[in-house]
């Protein structure tokens, strides 16, 4: 790692960002402006694998990898073709290098490491939980650290310390299902259609409150790990003993969304007064849902800390959070040699500072 040249002028130039990290390919082109609303994001898109996995109820990684392969070199064509740019413009290439599926992240590894090769470029390895947590960056009014990170995904669900850009302690981690997998879980439990976790939350907006009321879990005692297996577990009881109607299936996803928003808001409170913060950041997936948003920023009113949330589409996986944290970690001078690497799990506080 070497500090970066003022006089190297891919400094300022556009990156490309890449992720293939599980189930979506996302591409973008960022040129890093801290001062600047958006932070000089300047094209994204994003293809969706759903569809294809939806008919075996769940990712199945080796289609996840080969449509990857189809249809990250069109996404980068089309995400040039907006902002208005040939790859001749780059000034450096950002890549999801983990945690992730292993084929998948390899996808965009190697077209990333291969195109910044042929342009004589930099290119960086993106953690894609940095990527989460460093999303609402791109919006109005960004968060200065020091601030707590909620990132709720379908993998993750952990309350992180942020000192700095880079400097990051986790604070509380999943023992088992994570929030969003909890929610696609349930949602599958009750026969909703894979991915079911945005279902399942469209559908608790139509269930009764007090209908049914399910344990907070873990919020009982001191500490700010996530268990949301035993939850999982009560709702099925809970759907099995039902008369199965479409109301109770909504009054079921009613309160167990009340249960998962009320954990989190626990938690969260328990970190901001661990670590003294006033700032909370909300990102991953997880951190789409409406409840979850409306709830925790009438809980910041309350208690005096300010949340920040990336928009919806940066909630869920991009191309824009990896361009984003690549671009700041190449500015600060930092770039992997020429050799392809990707790391399916990999610790967040093990990154070094930006
Ligand atoms: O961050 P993400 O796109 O992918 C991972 O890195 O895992 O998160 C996907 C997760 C899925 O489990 C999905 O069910 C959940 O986020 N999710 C939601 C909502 N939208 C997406 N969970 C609850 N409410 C939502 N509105
Ligand atoms: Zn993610």
């Amino acid at each position: 790692m070497s500090k970066p040249d003022p006089m190297d002028p891919n400094v300022m130039k556009p990156v490309l960002g890449i992720e293939t990290s599980c189930d979506e390919t996302g591409v973008a082109l960022l040129r890093w402006e801290p001062a600047t609303p958006g932070r000089g994001l300047l094209a994204h898109t994003l293809y969706s694998q759903i569809k294809l996995h939806a008919e075996y109820g769940g990712v199945v990684p080796e289609l996840a990898s080969r449509d990857h392969v189809r249809k990250l070199v069109p996404l980068i064509r089309q995400a040039l073709t907006d902002a208005g740019l040939t790859v001749q413009d780059l000034g450096g290439v950002a890549y999801t290098a983990g945690p992730g599926l292993v084929g998948a992240l390899l996808v965009g590894a190697s077209a990333g490491r291969a195109l910044a090769w042929a342009l004589g470029v930099p290119a960086i390895g993106v953690h894609h939980m940095e990527g989460h947590l460093l999303a609402p960056l791109l919006e109005d009014d960004p968060p200065e650290p020091p601030f707590v990170a909620l990132l709720v995904s379908g993998g993750h669900s952990m309350l992180v310390e942020v000192k700095a850009i880079g400097q990051y302690t986790i604070l509380g981690d999943t023992l088992d299902d994570a929030a969003g997998e909890a929610f696609d879980k349930t949602a599958k439990m009750m026969g909703l259609p894979y991915p079911g976790g945005p279902m399942l939350a469209k559908l608790a907006e139509s269930g009764r409150a007090g209908a049914f009321r399910f344990s907070r879990p873990m919020t009982d005692r001191p500490g700010l790990d996530f268990s949301f297996s035993g939850l999982k577990t009560q709702v099925l009881l809970a759907w099995q003993q039902s008369d199965k109607s479409d109301q109770t299936r909504a009054d079921i996803a009613r309160a167990f969304e009340e249960a998962i928003v009320d954990t989190l808001i626990i938690k969260c409170r328990r970190a901001l007064e661990a670590s003294g913060a006033k700032r909370l950041v909300i990102a991953g997936g997880v951190g789409a849902n409406r409840r979850l948003r409306s709830e925790l920023a009438a809980a910041g009113t309350k208690d005096g800390f300010k949340v920040y949330f990336p928009r919806l589409d940066f909630c869920t996986d991009n191309g824009a959070m990896i361009a984003l944290a690549g671009a700041i970690r190449l500015t600060s001078g930092q770039y992997q040699d020429a050799s392809v690497q990707v790391y399916p799990r990999w610790d967040l506080q093990t990154l070094p500072a930006a």
